[in-house]
């Protein structure tokens, strides 16, 4: 009776096998088009280990298919992205690239993934246009757009009973794109922008600016800066003397990540995201204990987004059962996927990117403490995106 059985569960194994097409039963390449040198590292780091977390608790394999990884250092060099997304896929023939951080380098590699119709999805750059006048069939994001996180910020500040604000952020398309939208939410509360302030990136020279700040004595400012220049940035304003009088907002990314190196500086400091440290959600506890256990670091925005990217890739592996060939009904699926995120659940707007909440928080201690919803299911609004 038991030989019986186990023949006839090796004879099932085999015909499902057999139904597979030959290319899904080898590994999936994910091509990793990450920065790991440069004030982005931490982030390109923490983003490859949230999505290996996510392909780790699902026993190594998603969608049934074991991954082998690519890794391209893209450097936050948007010069060198063509070339560099080039490499994922004509050298390495990846089936599918997740990158990057920097929005100069993703519209680069988006006009090499339309042109090539390779799957990207992007677990962190922001640039509007990339969900906007871009947006693709085989474009995701599973992280923010640039306007979502800044806009709330101008909403909060707003609010919080501020009029005036100055603006100050490095001089390249997330910078713009987060100042406009700060200009945006704050001017819908009735409050003014009164000077914009940018330098080149990456730079950090800030101090001419900060003395800038201080003549003109603003009601708020708003600051868009990330990891090791948002790190400079906080404790130079805190060494300008400038936290009490005039009181810092910014996108999260001011603050994400970067906690332990700001230390006493950053205390206080109020910004917007789709992420908190301390999420009232049962996948965010055991999201952040995952990681903490396999990296023993804390994880941060860009781990969470990694580990959707990850998420989200599975649900369309799932919808095809391993077979990227079929490309139409692996988009599909990953349309209609409801993404279990530590950040909250979250779905996908028409343009592929999150509808999520964006949070309020206040830095305590080395935490982002969430305090608030401060727009609720908030949708970029996608200009341009024909889809
Ligand atoms: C961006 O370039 O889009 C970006 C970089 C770091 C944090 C947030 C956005």
């Amino acid at each position: 009776m038991k030989r019986r059985q186990t023949i006839a569960l090796t004879a099932a194994l085999c015909a499902g096998l057999l139904a597979m097409p030959a290319t899904a039963q080898q590994k999936l390449k994910v091509g990793l088009m990450l920065p790991y040198t440069g004030t982005f590292a931490a982030l390109g780091n923490a983003i490859e280990n949230g999505f290996k977390l996510y392909v780790q608790e699902q026993g190594g394999k998603i969608g049934g298919r074991e991954i082998e990884y690519f890794r391209v250092d893209d450097e936050s060099d948007p010069a060198k992205a063509t070339d560099n997304v080039g490499k994922l896929i004509n050298r390495d023939k990846v089936d599918v690239v997740v990158g990057t951080v920097h929005s100069g380098v993703v519209m680069a590699m988006a006009k090499v993934a339309r042109d090539s119709n390779t799957l990207l999805i992007v677990p962190n750059a922001g640039a509007n246009a990339l969900t906007g006048p871009m947006c693709a069939p085989n474009i995701f994001r599973s992280s923010f757009s640039n306007w979502q996180s800044a806009y709330a910020a101008g909403v909060v500040a707003a609010e919080r009973g501020h009029k005036t604000a100055a603006s100050i952020t490095w001089k390249y398309a997330a910078g713009d794109e987060m100042a406009s939208a700060f200009k945006e939410g704050f001017a819908k509360g009735g409050g003014k922008v009164v000077k914009e302030l940018n330098l080149p990136f990456p730079g950090v020279e800030f101090q001419a600016l900060l003395t800038e700040i201080a003549s003109l004595k603003p009601d708020a400012t708003f600051a868009f800066f990330a990891g090791g220049g948002a790190v400079k940035f906080v404790k130079d304003y805190a060494a300008a003397g400038l936290m009490k009088s005039v009181p810092l907002y910014g996108p999260g990314f001011l603050t994400d990540g970067t906690l332990e190196a700001q230390g006493a500086a950053a205390q206080g400091v109020l910004t917007t995201l789709h992420y908190a440290d301390d999420l009232p959600n049962a996948k965010d506890k055991s999201f952040r204990l995952g990681y903490a256990k396999t990296y023993k670091l804390q994880p941060d925005v860009y781990a969470a987004q990694g580990y959707d990217a990850a998420q989200l890739l599975g649900a369309g592996l799932s919808g095809v059962n391993g077979d990227v060939s079929r490309r139409a009904d692996m988009i599909k699926a990953m349309e209609a996927a409801k993404i279990d995120s530590p950040r909250g659940a979250f779905t996908l707007s028409k343009a592929h990117n999150p509808v999520h909440d964006i949070y309020l928080r206040k830095v305590e201690g080395n935490s982002n403490k969430y305090q608030k919803v401060a727009v609720k299911a908030l949708a970029d609004p996608a200009t341009g995106c024909k889809m």
